[in-house]
């Protein structure tokens, strides 16, 4: 198995991180670039002319990597809404036709279809599972119902934020593919943890951004877009985005169509060089351990942390419905107890409170001492509210 990785991140001994998904520390490699890099902006002239090219490649290869995709089908962007923008600029969602989200999902791949929906005369409908958290069944029979309006996209995450539920990619996309609408998905708490092949799935777009799984910096994301959308209009216009038609030596904008790859959809200021290699780094590592390795790792420790867990009244998903690096705690009608989160912080143990659920989230820095850290010290508070009414 994956040996814990920790020694490759600034964590102190005391410390016990359980919260990859909502930001993960960054490996020490990726500080030292970090820091050069500040430096290099520190004195520009002595730049020179290819490195800003080979940034992007590098980017943009590592990016396509994390999802088995051709290099030149992957744009350089900022964050996750600003994928599902461009994707809600590129695929029209006719009057009468719906689009099916998640209930309880990141406002990223919902939000921009929302705000649509009144001017477009379309619906937004939101799916939720029963009680078994079985959101793929119930994003299946959304899509299948008989008499709905027509389906235009499903715009959904691969693994809920919210509940830790994953969800079946290629069941759905096939699916989707059925209805003829077009499939997005935000990979933001799946990528580089759970295996997403678009050339197995051909969905029309994939987003996701470094910060949580793929340990990296905010503001670094990449969108995949499916050769058929690659001749859409991007969000931002841009010079790089564009290619001279005539061969002459004062080409005006007048005189350029787009690139012909996803490169047109390139943000504007993609040459923040500090963040873009210290993305690079991490998805690199990630990619060369691998998902399966991966998982495997954060499975142990999630399977771990759910058999040290059984008390009244704190549930979880079933391990067959559960991403295997995020354990989503619910703790009835009250909801997590007021103050849980900052008591387990101030013994330096750091989990999220999302929707009314404590999540739980490890990544390939911790290793079994956390979870026993973990464990531990919940089960010494938690009698604590038990008796509370
Ligand atoms: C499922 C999901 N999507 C997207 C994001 C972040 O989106 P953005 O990059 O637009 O801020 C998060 C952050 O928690 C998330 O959990």
């Amino acid at each position: 198995m994956l040996p814990s990785q920790r020694a490759l991140f600034d964590i102190p001994s005391d410390v016990c991180f359980l919260n990859a998904a909502s930001y993960s520390p960054l490996p020490l490699a990726t500080l030292e670039a970090g820091k050069r890099a500040v430096t290099r902006k520190g004195r520009p002239w002595l730049i020179d002319n290819d490195f800003a090219q080979a940034q992007y490649q590098r980017a943009r290869k590592a990016a396509a990597a994390v999802i088995n995709a051709d290099p030149a089908d992957i744009a350089l962007i900022s964050s996750v809404g600003y994928g599902v923008a461009t994707a809600g600029k590129i695929v029209p969602v006719p009057r009468g036709a719906r689009v099916v989200v998640l209930h309880d999902d990141h406002s990223s791949p919902v939000l921009e279809w929302l705000t649509r929906a009144r001017d477009g005369a379309f619906a937004v409908e939101t799916v939720r599972p029963d009680a078994d958290h079985d959101w793929t069944s119930a994003i299946l029979s959304a899509i299948e119902r008989p008499g709905a309006a027509p389906l235009a996209l499903v715009s959904i995450s691969s693994v809920h934020w919210a509940d830790g539920a994953v969800l079946d990619m290629a069941a759905i996309a096939g699916a989707v593919r059925r209805q003829g609408a077009a499939f997005l998905i935000d990979a933001t708490q799946g990528a580089g943890v759970i295996a997403l092949d678009v050339r197995a799935l051909d969905p029309d777009f994939v987003v996701f951004p470094t910060y949580k799984w793929l340990i990296g910096p905010y503001g670094r994301a990449f969108l995949y877009v499916a050769r058929r959308h690659q001749n859409g209009i991007p969000l931002e216009q841009t010079s790089y985005g564009r290619r001279a038609v005539r061969a002459e030596q004062d080409i005006y904008f007048t005189d350029t169509d787009y690139v012909n790859d996803a490169r047109r959809f390139d943000m504007g200021e993609r040459d923040h060089f500090i963040s873009m290699e210290m993305a690079a780094i991490g998805m690199e590592m990630m990619v060369q351990w691998g998902c399966r390795a991966v998982a495997e790792r954060v499975g142990c420790l999630t399977a771990r942390l759910a058999e040290g867990l059984h008390r009244e009244g704190v549930s979880f998903p079933d391990a067959s419905m559960r991403a295997p690096h995020i354990l989503c705690l619910s703790f009835g009608a009250a909801g997590v107890p007021k103050g849980l989160v900052d008591r387990l912080a101030a013994e330096k143990i750091y989990v999220a409170q999302r929707l009314g659920r404590l999540r739980l989230s490890p990544h390939v820095y911790n290793d079994r001492n956390d979870v026993d850290r973990f464990l531990a010290a919940f089960n010494r508070i938690m009698p604590e509210y038990e008796g509370l009414p």
